[in-house]
């Protein structure tokens, strides 16, 4: 895909993650208390993850009807270039009236990570980064954390009943053992986004779903940050680990949690 149909994707995932992220700030503003549902345990669903999801469907589709779109909650199918959107990321929070959640689109191109958009609605945040373009945060560059030790450092960590209660505990530990403060604020993708701007120095979870991760690995890596290759996994949309570091704890980070951080693919 030559530069223009990148550039023009790119501007048009920023437009329509800040316009699925008005829709689900009004739907959380405007939502009765306890209006949620449980898709399994601790999975919880709102009628914003689909009434945002339509919306970027119908919008992607529109202006690029021959790209794929998998989305979280209604899936769909690959092509050479293929959307994927996580409508609401941290929908426990969402459910809970807690406004710690995001709008992810990410764009994948014959497997490789192009870009992404992220808008964080209630902080009137949109993220975008485009591969070896930079990230940006409302449109001004952002850097990860120029942390160097552990022991100053804060990690988030993600966990999910997909994998044992004891895998996430014994990492816990680990992370906590080297000095690091520990953070667990419900969004796998604003965690990464965090990485990126420099809020958090790692984030880190066993297993997470690629519309967690896509938009949030560009940045990462735009940013000067660290991460897995998280698409080199063959079954990677069923999940994988992630993890992405500030550089000057990347490896320390990586030995203490297991999962290898990679050279970047270009
Ligand atoms: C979840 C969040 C959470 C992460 C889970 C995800 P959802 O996504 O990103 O922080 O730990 O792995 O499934 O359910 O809020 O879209
Ligand atoms: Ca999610």
């Amino acid at each position: 895909m030559d530069d223009r149909a990148l550039n023009l994707r790119l501007h048009a995932a920023c437009s329509i993650a800040a316009e699925a992220g008005a829709l689900a700030r009004h739907l959380f503003l405007n939502r009765p208390q306890g209006d949620y549902a449980l898709k399994g345990p601790q999975d919880y669903l709102t009628e914003a993850d689909g009434a945002v999801e339509a919306l970027v469907r119908e919008r992607l589709a529109t202006v690029f009807p021959d790209d794929g779109m998998i989305g979280e909650e209604t899936g769909g199918s690959s092509a050479a270039a293929t959307w994927i959107v996580d409508p609401i990321d941290g929908t426990a929070n969402f459910a809970r009236g807690v406004p710690h959640f995001c709008v992810s689109i990410g764009l994948l191109v014959d497997g490789r990570p192009e870009l992404g958009a992220i808008a964080a609605p209630m902080q009137n945040e949109l993220y975008a980064a485009r591969r070896s373009r930079g990230a940006t945060l409302n449109g001004r560059p952002i850097r990860a954390a120029a942390t160097g030790a552990l022991s100053e450092a804060v990690v988030e960590l993600g966990w999910s009943p997909r994998r044992p209660a004891a895998d996430y505990l014994t990492m816990t530990e680990r992370v906590l053992a080297s000095g690091a403060s520990v953070r667990r604020a419900g969004s796998g993708t604003l965690g990464l986004a965090y990485v990126a701007a420099g809020r958090s120095d790692g984030y880190a979870e066993l297993n997470i779903r690629a519309w967690d991760v896509l938009a949030g690995l560009v940045l990462v890596a735009e940013a000067g940050g660290l991460a897995n290759d998280f698409f080199a996994a063959p079954d990677w949309l069923s999940g994988a680990p992630v993890l992405v570091a500030a550089p000057g704890i990347g490896a320390a980070l990586s030995e203490i949690v297991g999962i290898p951080l990679s050279a970047a693919r270009s």
